[in-house]
């Protein structure tokens, strides 16, 4: 399987421009899975709940079709993020297209610092998308933070996690090592570069997007202030073995019964 990830610079609210960035940088590119940034269409240091409402769209809006002409384009199943516009709320989504079809979204379950201000906290299940044979769980960028979003989606079956990201802590990509390597799973960390000076926030984002091996091997790393795309070839079978030796596996040998996880 050919997995990937488009790191970006988006310009704040210019999605055309955005889109064309994508684009430019994937030229021919064929592949099976790929990887967009968290929110790479509108950027992310909004300044008001109303300015993130004017960027939000649904399942039917232009990102969502530029996505799909993207999966047509590709070959590939697309995973990016947007802002999910639902009745009232709106959260820090991403979505899972096929050239047909939009297969599902996540709505981000762990917001970070301002965000909490603008997007309601994620309200769906963790979700398993099964694609070209590979089983495909989605978390967003701070998500990382919390063990318990790679492990839940590892002990649902996923193969490899699509994680959408604008990281700006320097931590994320040393920790995917651990996460990938406890959990025995694949992971694409697609993150963006360059700076957002918005109202009173400073954001430089940190790029070095990475694909993470089950056994904790960086297959890619990106530099920290360049747009850059990578794909490498893996064989997602290896992440359903959960035995790191003849006497451990990583998800048998848990003991639930001695964990409080309240
Ligand atoms: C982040 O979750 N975008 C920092």
């Amino acid at each position: 399987m050919k997995v990937g990830y488009i790191q970006t610079s988006p310009i704040f609210g210019e999605i055309t421009q955005n889109f064309e960035q994508v684009e430019n940088l994937l030229g021919n590119t064929k592949a099976d899975l790929i990887v967009l940034p968290e929110l790479f269409a509108t950027g992310y240091t909004f300044v008001s709940k109303e300015e993130a409402e004017s960027m939000a769209e649904n399942t039917e809006g232009a990102t969502a079709k530029f996505l799909m002409g993207l999966a047509e384009k590709t070959g590939a199943v697309v995973v990016g993020g947007f802002i999910e516009k639902d009745g009232n709320h709106i959260f820090n989504s991403s979505m899972i297209v096929s050239d047909r079809e939009v297969l599902g979204t996540y709505r981000k379950l762990h917001l970070y610092y301002k965000e909490k201000l603008w997007f309601s906290p994620g309200n769906k299940p963790l979700e398993i998308y099964e694609v070209k044979n590979t089983k495909v769980g989605i978390m967003i960028c701070f998500d990382w933070f919390f063990p318990e979003t790679i492990r839940s989606l590892a002990l649902l079956g996923a193969d490899i996690i699509a994680h959408p990201a604008n990281l700006v802590l320097p931590y994320c990509q040393n920790a995917m090592i651990t996460r990938c390597l406890i959990n025995r799973v694949f992971a694409v960390t697609s993150n963006r570069i360059g700076n957002e000076v918005r109202g009173k926030d400073n954001f430089v984002f940190t790029g070095g997007s990475q694909i993470t091996s089950y056994n904790g091997k960086v297959l890619s790393s990106a530099p920290i202030d360049k747009p850059h795309i990578d794909f490498v070839e893996i064989d997602v079978t290896q992440a359903r073995d959960k035995n790191l030796n003849k006497y451990n596996n990583v998800f048998e040998d848990r003991r639930t019964e001695f964990y409080s996880l309240e």
